[in-house]
């Protein structure tokens, strides 16, 4: 019995000295393996008993003083975001970067997330080739553009950028042919330290200038730029880097988009106006829902300053790769729409499924996405667990996680999204209060998934049943008294 206890006290010292000190190995190597053993057989079973409860209650307390903000009895608090339709009116846009171009949110193809560097002009022509027979460019998908992994790791002997002779040997000229003959529009990357990014090819710093006369003579229509420092790059903020190449292709002679890439490090959004027509918010988007979830929230953060001729930028559109469900692809689709995210199809085209195909081109939520008026959708109310929290505990995406998203139209109308990030079909209500209008104000309804006009005239708002990861979206329009609250504010 005694040997028993005695083992059961040195096991109990040994646990309680990897909680304190993260492994019994540092409390070892601290109070000496002999001391240890002498402690632990000298102590007290009660003591143990009583520190024991003590810690036990200390986490009930705190865990029952934090329950609202991390358990699920928070599931019943609505916390608002709210946002006033009075103010949904163009910002006085800043500084916008005057090629003219990116008007709306550009669309097109890139074969980035399915392919990266294993890319290759078979590939490319094949793509475009099936573009044009799903007929995706009278869509509004008209850039074909080709990311990291196109140049060759040298510059020729003249310091020009040259492609791939293995992978791409006729060039990128004749790729960007190829595409303007089929009306679309033909992209490049390159980054702005010495290397690009995965695979270590030649870059354009120092050169840009350079590049920006090769990029036009190629007839190139967009360039996406990374920055990282890891690439050997001279190292000033990122904010540095980024104008150089914006002047170098206004003074190319061509108009060309630039997509600035350097992941949301300096929060471009509020500076990258000046020198982009669009800037990539936030990581690399990947084929899973927690990525998705978490570009759609660090993208509404930035909403303000996204508009016609520079937009937010929360990466390409993993829809088609297979690895979310239909419904998470829905929600990606429809969140990317409504935030006025460049909607870039990062799919294999050939081999494309119908169901997938089907969302790409849903053209009521696309004419979202396209609308005339320029202003960023955003999140406008939750219920449900921190998006943090959601993403990390599997335990908490028990609970309902759902939230309200949302933003102005042209021709006074609203869009609104029901989004059920929880694991559970729920009931989302969307209310009139979220979005600035009086309880009173009726409006009509369309669901643009179902492309369904509703025969009633919604008042003061109204609840949808969504399924688990899937998201509704609907328009508002001829909402009554609108006048008074987009008028005002002007
Ligand atoms: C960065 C970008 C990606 C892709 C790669 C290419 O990681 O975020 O979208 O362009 O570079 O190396």
């Amino acid at each position: 019995m005694r040997n028993r206890s005695s083992i059961f006290v040195r096991s109990m010292v040994a646990y309680w000295c990897w909680i304190v000190g993260a492994a019994s190995g540092i409390a070892v190597r601290v109070i000496g393996a002999k001391r240890l053993q002498w402690i632990s057989k000298r102590v007290p079973m009660e003591y143990l008993f009583w520190r024991n409860l003590g810690i036990v209650a200390a986490v009930a307390i705190f865990a029952w003083k934090a329950r609202g903000r991390l358990g699920c009895s928070q599931l019943f608090d609505r916390t608002h975001t709210k946002w006033d339709i009075r103010k949904a009116v163009p910002l006085e846009r800043r500084m916008v970067y005057d090629n003219g171009l990116g008007q709306t949110p550009l669309m097109g193809w890139s074969g980035w997330n399915f392919y990266e560097c294993t890319i290759n002009e078979k590939i490319v022509y094949g793509n475009m080739d099936a573009l044009v027979r799903l007929d995706l460019p009278s869509y509004g998908y008209n850039y074909v553009i080709v990311d990291d992994c196109w140049s060759a790791y040298k510059r020729d002997k003249e310091g020009n950028l040259r492609s791939d002779k293995k992978t791409f040997p006729s060039g990128m000229k004749a790729l960007a042919d190829y595409a303007h003959e089929r009306g679309m529009k033909f992209g490049l990357y390159s980054d702005a330290g010495r290397m690009t990014c995965k695979c270590h090819r030649a870059a354009s710093e120092g050169h840009e200038f350079r590049d920006a006369r090769t990029f036009a003579s190629w007839g190139i229509d967009y360039l996406k730029q990374r920055f990282h420092l890891r690439n050997g790059a001279t190292p000033p903020r990122n904010s540095c880097r980024y104008p150089v190449m914006s002047e170098a292709l206004n003074k190319s002679g061509r108009p060309i988009f630039y997509a600035m890439c350097e992941w949301g490090e300096d929060h471009p959004a509020v500076w990258a106006g000046k020198y982009a027509n669009s800037w990539r918010t936030s990581l690399d988007v990947k084929d899973r829902w927690p990525r998705i979830e978490l570009l759609a929230d660090d993208n509404n953060l930035w909403a303000s300053y996204a508009g016609p001729g520079g937009w937010n930028d929360p990466d390409m559109l993993q829809v088609g790769n297979g690895r979310m469900s239909l419904a998470e692809y829905r929600s990606h689709f429809s969140i990317w729409s409504i935030m006025k995210a460049p909607l870039i199809i990062g799919c294999e085209l050939r081999t494309i499924t119908k169901e997938h195909l089907e969302i790409y081109k849903n053209t009521e939520i696309i004419a979202v996405n396209q609308d005339s008026l320029g202003i960023q959708g955003r999140k406008v109310s939750r219920i449900g667990q921190s998006e943090v929290i959601t993403s990390c505990l599997t335990l908490t995406k028990l609970c309902v996680t759902t939230q309200v998203w949302a933003g102005p139209l042209s021709g006074d109308r609203i869009v609104m999204a029901a989004w059920n990030r929880g694991w559970k079909r729920a009931l989302i209500t969307i209310n009139w209060y979220d979005i600035g209008l009086e309880p009173s104000v009726t409006a009509s309804v369309r669901d643009l998934w179902k492309h369904e006009d509703w025969t009633q005239r919604q008042k003061d708002g109204f609840e949808v049943e969504i399924d688990s990861h899937d998201c509704g979206v609907y328009i508002l329009s001829n909402i009554s008294m609108v006048e008074l609250y987009f008028n005002s504010g002007r």
